[in-house]
């Protein structure tokens, strides 16, 4: 019996060394281990054998198991790795110097105004946060002051999904995620937190009007953060964004999730307070809705309103922009009109 299971394994290697095809392979492991295979006619034979013989036997043809198993496997790798190189050698030839693109993207001018913001508030050790486009009624609503049929709900004309979620109307919707991810802020380490994101209302599209827009939501909780905080933060950002001094003033605005609410406005960068078409005469522009959070959101996000204090901005940033840039229609920045919007810088 042990001359056979020498025989076979002779037999296999000048098998295996003629192979050249995964198919042979295959075929080479059904003939040796498959439920006919000689290997496994061997096998089953054994316990017609003596003892003596069974223990022989069985330790050559189990060891000639493992070693065809191996080989096969093997083989097959060196027959993947040859393939892979003749494909390689076969392959177009890439010469790398040869100039392909001649033309440079452009960043979208929401997105650079968004990007400078991000950048001085970071500066000022705010974190940013990236607020999800579909949200719950809760937070949306709720979370921000405004239960069901309060009158603010109408002001915000909503896309709901049919599964009761909707898209959300503004970024304040990440406020009490927001507070409940960070939790109370640490003595003397307000929590400081920008969230911009794109927003929907079901508003008629016309040259200042569009469904799809985006805002730039920011907040400071901390133990002592008062109006003052809020007016400089502004300021702030206002003179760094149009790169010169700004005069801004506050008037009071309601809006449910603070109190007081203020409109920040800012001195008219066109006729410079003068009064022009720009700023309907009044020589100031409104552009920065504001406010301190109010007591019952903080208290919704978890954070305990008789220890702590926050303002909250929401600024208009396809707004912004198009002051920035004196773009006059808001549908060129929904366009993908390339040739419009590659201009700015
Ligand atoms: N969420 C308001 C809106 O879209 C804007 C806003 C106003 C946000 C005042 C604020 C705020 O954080 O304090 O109309």
């Amino acid at each position: 019996m042990l001359e056979v299971v020498e025989k076979l394994k002779s037999e296999f290697e000048a098998k295996l060394a003629q192979s050249k095809t995964h198919e042979e392979i295959e075929a080479m492991r059904i003939a040796y281990l498959g439920k006919k295979g000689a290997v496994t006619d061997v096998l089953k034979d054994l316990k017609n054998m003596d003892a003596e013989a069974k223990k022989q036997v069985g330790q050559q043809i189990n060891a000639l198991k493992d070693e065809i198993e191996e080989k096969l496997r093997l083989q097959a790798k060196k027959m993947e790795e040859i393939k892979f190189q003749m494909a390689m050698e076969n392959a177009e030839k890439f010469d790398f110097s040869i100039p392909s693109c001649q033309e440079v993207g452009s960043l979208h001018p929401v997105t650079i105004v968004q990007r400078q913001i991000e950048n001085i508030f970071k500066s000022m050790g705010f974190i940013i946060e990236d607020g999800l486009e579909i949200q719950t009624e809760y937070n949306n609503f709720e979370a921000v002051n405004i239960p069901k049929h309060h009158p603010a709900r109408d002001m915000q004309d909503t896309y709901y999904l049919s599964n009761g979620q909707l898209l959300k109307t503004h970024t304040s919707a990440a406020q009490n995620a927001i507070m409940r991810k960070y939790g109370a802020p640490k003595p003397g380490e307000p929590l400081r937190v920008l969230f911009p994101g794109r927003c929907f209302r079901n508003e008629n599209i016309d040259a200042s009007h569009e469904n799809t827009f985006f805002q730039l939501e920011g907040m400071m909780i901390g133990d002592n953060i008062s109006i003052s905080n809020l007016i400089y933060f502004m300021k702030v950002l206002l003179s760094e964004v149009f790169e010169r001094d700004v005069k801004v003033r506050l008037r009071p605005g309601f809006f449910p999730f603070v109190e007081p609410g203020f409109e920040l406005d800012i001195n008219c960068l066109i006729c410079g307070g003068k009064g022009c078409p720009t700023c309907k005469q009044s020589g100031w522009l409104e552009l920065l809705p504001c406010g301190m959070i109010h007591p019952n959101v903080l208290t919704m996000g978890g954070i305990d309103p008789d220890k702590y204090t926050g303002f909250a901005f929401g600024l208009g940033l396809t707004r912004l922009t198009m002051m920035k840039y004196g773009i006059k229609d808001i549908r060129v920045l929904n366009s993908g009109n390339l040739k419009a919007l590659k201009q700015f810088k």
